[in-house]
């Protein structure tokens, strides 16, 4: 079963999505001369994680389908959140220009980078739309566009997550042969983005997975050294300021005992929260000789005790908006608390007859329905929301 919902997930789903409610709010405010960021430097300190206009969109569509008065005037508030923009596909790239229009000088836009060939290598969710042959696509029709468009605009600041689950996969995925098939573009086309993307007013973040993934104490060192290679592949660019956790994940940040502690396998993982895991990590990665500093999506994770795994990825039930984005993170190796999935857009479809549907989509603790990977979910979204800590 498909669910759609009139109008929001049109504007989801839509390649261009240009709807006319994502016309910035305001008039363009960015810096009056070129941004140089510091990437040995937390820049999430002096720049607010800008509220982008396509998920204001998106929460602000959700708001007119909610009758219940006090939930819509906390809906209302989500629109004000900053987060991530996913340019997802080639067509995507044209969210850039609205995203960037009414940037703020003392603001930065995150951009997260999705479109390696074979994407989703160990899944089928978020399956992409090039093959894992066409990385010469990847690089002449999806980063370098990306490329010109940070050029376009010097005087303004931009945060970007690379290639979420990209190498994670191919420490602890690398015997499916679809990963197998990955492992050249995925390790040729990252060092490239890293290398294209490195630009003065551009700070960059390679999505590391989190505790759960990567932070088994056999995968820390193999994690770690399989990200220092492409970064140094690609030149070590300046401006790579660290990596990336929980990106769309479910992991508290400090809860202790950990969610999984009490597994039969945790003694094998000793970072059952993303403290402690960024701790861990960030230690393997200085010994890699790769910059370990961290941003964390809070996102959806203010919820524990509702996944029977901590590697069920999909559309977890019962989960709620967790803190906001901040650069108050207790922790000098975490630069900032981030939301990088958009709450309210699905991870998966739970229809099992979709040519992506994933087996982990139809899980006991998955929500159902559910649309495509990115298409927005009304009742997720309101579900989130009931469940946030802190409230709105
Ligand atoms: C998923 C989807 C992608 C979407 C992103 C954010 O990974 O595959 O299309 O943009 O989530 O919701």
């Amino acid at each position: 079963m498909k669910v759609t919902y009139a109008g929001v997930a049109a504007l989801a789903a839509g390649a261009v999505a240009a709807p006319s409610n994502t016309v910035p709010r305001k008039a363009a405010a960015a810096c009056s001369s070129p941004v140089t960021l510091d990437a040995n430097t937390n820049v999430f300190k002096t720049r607010k994680l800008h509220a982008n206009t396509f998920y204001r969109s998106e929460v602000e569509a959700a708001v007119q389908q909610i009758s219940d008065s006090s939930l819509k005037t906390q809906a209302s508030k989500v629109a004000d959140v900053g987060s991530f923009l996913w340019l997802d596909n080639i067509a995507n790239i044209a969210k850039f220009d609205p995203a960037v229009a009414d940037l703020p000088c003392d603001e930065i836009l995150g951009l997260v980078i999705y479109d390696l060939p074979g994407r989703d290598c160990a899944a089928k969710a978020s399956n992409g739309e090039l093959k894992y042959n066409e990385l010469s696509r990847y690089k002449t029709e999806y980063i370098d566009p990306i490329v010109a468009k940070l050029k376009a605009n010097p005087n303004s600041a931009f945060a970007l997550l690379i290639e979420p689950d990209s190498l994670p996969n191919l420490v602890t995925n690398a015997d499916l042969q679809t990963c197998k098939d990955s492992k050249n573009a995925y390790e040729e086309g990252v060092a490239y983005a890293l290398k294209s993307l490195n630009l003065p007013n551009v700070v960059m973040y390679i999505d590391a997975g989190h505790g759960g993934w990567l932070g088994w104490d056999a995968n820390l060192k193999p994690g770690a050294e399989g990200i220092a290679k492409v970064y140094k592949n690609a030149g070590s660019p300046k401006q790579v300021r660290g990596y990336a956790t929980n990106i769309a994940g479910w992991n508290s940040w400090d809860q202790s005992p950990g969610e999984f502690a009490g597994a039969s396998d945790a003694k094998y993982n000793s970072c059952q929260n993303e403290k402690t895991y960024v701790t861990k990590f960030s230690e393997a990665l200085r010994t890699a000789g790769f910059p370990n500093h961290a941003i964390v999506d809070t996102g959806r994770n203010a919820v524990t005790g509702l996944r029977s795994e901590w590697g069920n990825w999909c559309n977890v039930n019962g989960a709620g908006f967790g803190v906001r984005p901040t650069a108050d993170t207790g922790l000098e190796l975490a630069d900032a608390f981030v939301w990088g999935k958009p709450g309210g857009e699905s991870d998966g479809t739970s229809d099992s007859s979709a040519v992506r549907y994933d087996s982990f989509c139809g899980k006991a603790d998955a929500y159902k329905p559910s649309p495509e990977a990115g298409e927005w979910n009304q009742p997720y979204f309101e579900m989130l929301l009931k469940n946030a800590n802190p409230k709105f």
